[in-house]
């Protein structure tokens, strides 16, 4: 299974000159050869970001998303992004169903199922995000995981799914520097294969990539990349910092 560390910058940084340099500090010498590399800046900064990274050799290997695209192609949808319009940029994913979009632009799990299928028609390798609130002790994190995969998904055939990579953020590690042990990855990202099995097979399930995102930097991805069914990380903070990213790159390629 391939690797993959993908960046997601979230509302950061404020100019596209700040974006062209981090890229131009996270393109530069070396990095392992067998890890996919994406990084998701802001809308406005994609041209740009991706211009820089096409000036280096380690660069050129870097793909570029979005954040979010509004499930029709156009229209009277004021403020709104299209996953097509982001494919015109050149870009080649959309993160899908943020945790921050559910909570700060309500997005419901029916709403992510309508973008997850209008990304996937577009073309766009969908990055569907998906993790429990809170954590108790009696395991409902585990079925409120198993309801956002089951609306996610309706609809989605399995040819489809070739496209499509989950990322588990338990919302409690994000931006809290608090990331989830190893041991809760492994539990929930083998739960996660599971439900994929039980909503097509187990051929399908095997070969959808499974990242863990929430608080990674490089010491969580030393540890978290060793476990075998976790295939790379959705990077928030330590996205925006070269000098971390390149650092979790670096780990999770040598896997
Ligand atoms: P974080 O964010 O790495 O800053 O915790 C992860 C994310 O929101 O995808």
């Amino acid at each position: 299974m391939q690797k993959y560390v993908i960046g997601n910058w979230k509302l950061y940084p404020r100019s596209v000159r700040d974006a062209v340099t981090i890229v131009q500090k996270v393109a530069t010498g070396v990095l392992p050869p067998r890890v996919n590399v994406w990084i998701a800046p802001p809308t406005p900064f994609i041209e740009s970001a991706m211009r820089a990274a096409k000036k280096t050799a380690v660069g050129r290997r870097f793909r570029f998303g979005g954040q979010y695209a509004f499930p029709e192609p156009e229209g009277a949808f004021t403020g709104a992004v299209s996953g097509s319009m982001l494919k015109s940029l050149g870009a080649t994913f959309v993160i899908v169903g943020h945790s921050e979009r559910r909570a700060i632009f309500g997005e419901t799990d029916e709403m992510v199922n309508t973008q997850l299928r209008a990304a996937l028609k577009t073309g766009l390798t969908a990055v569907l995000c998906v993790g429990e609130r809170t954590r108790d002790h009696d395991g409902a994190y585990a079925r409120v995981v198993k309801e956002q995969l089951t609306v996610a998904l309706k609809g989605v055939s399995s040819a489809a799914t070739a496209k499509m990579i989950i990322a588990y953020e338990p919302v409690w590690a994000i931006g809290t520097g608090r990331p989830a042990s190893a041991a809760d990855v492994s539990e929930m990202a083998l739960f996660i294969e599971r439900v994929l099995t039980d909503l097509y097979n187990r051929k399908v399930s095997a070969r959808i990539p499974i990242l863990y995102g929430g608080s990674v930097d490089g010491d969580v991805a030393r540890e978290v990349i060793r476990l075998e069914h976790v295939n790379g990380f959705l990077v928030g903070g330590a996205s925006r910092n070269p000098k971390s990213f390149r650092e979790i790159i670096s780990v999770t390629g040598g896997k």
